[in-house]
């Protein structure tokens, strides 16, 4: 069966390697979606995150990364997946997942979505987290893939350094 890991990986964390590589272990092929949510300005390109996340998961065979421009369910569809699979943090995140998923649902209701629960480790980490870390020089070793660590901190530092100076 095909699944599709979606979202928008501003940039990407252990917190999403760990529920790919699950997601990886259980669907014959799993293509991760990276998508636009109108609720976020991303810090990082589209191309970038593409990258970072080609680059954690060149050792994954049935692994791949992709864009779509619209809609997370047309691209299920498209590519023939029978799943969306999310990560589940708290109960925090519950409401906007549940509401996603019967919003998905009620427009192809052949794709289920499914969550698989993070492990308890990455509870707390978000991208937003990494950002926030990152920008203001702190360590994030132990938050990104370790070989996205310096490419992640040098572009969040000077992004914040842009915004002091006035360029953003
Ligand atoms: O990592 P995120 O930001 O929580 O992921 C959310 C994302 C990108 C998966 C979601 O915003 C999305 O599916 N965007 C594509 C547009 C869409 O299909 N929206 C859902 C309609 S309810």
């Amino acid at each position: 069966m095909i699944a599709i890991c979606p979202g928008s990986f501003d940039p990407v964390t252990v917190g999403h390697m760990d529920i790919i590589t699950r997601a990886a272990g259980i669907f014959d092929k799993v293509y991760v979606a990276v998508l636009h949510n109108p609720k976020k300005h991303p810090a990082f390109t589209e191309e970038e995150r593409v990258n970072m996340l080609r680059t954690a998961t060149a050792e994954m065979s049935n692994v791949e990364v992709e864009t779509w421009d619209g809609l997370l369910i047309d691209y299920a569809a498209h590519k023939g997946a029978g799943v969306i699979v999310k990560g589940l943090r708290a109960v925090s995140d519950y409401e906007y997942e549940f509401q996603m998923a019967l919003a998905n649902r009620s427009l192809r209701p052949e794709i289920e979505t499914v969550f698989l629960t993070t492990s308890s480790e990455n509870m707390f980490l978000s991208s937003s987290v990494v950002k926030q870390i990152a920008s203001f020089g702190g360590d994030i070793s132990a938050f990104v893939p370790a070989e996205l660590r310096d490419v992640i901190k040098e572009r969040l530092m000077q992004q914040r350094s842009e915004m002091q100076n006035g360029k953003h």
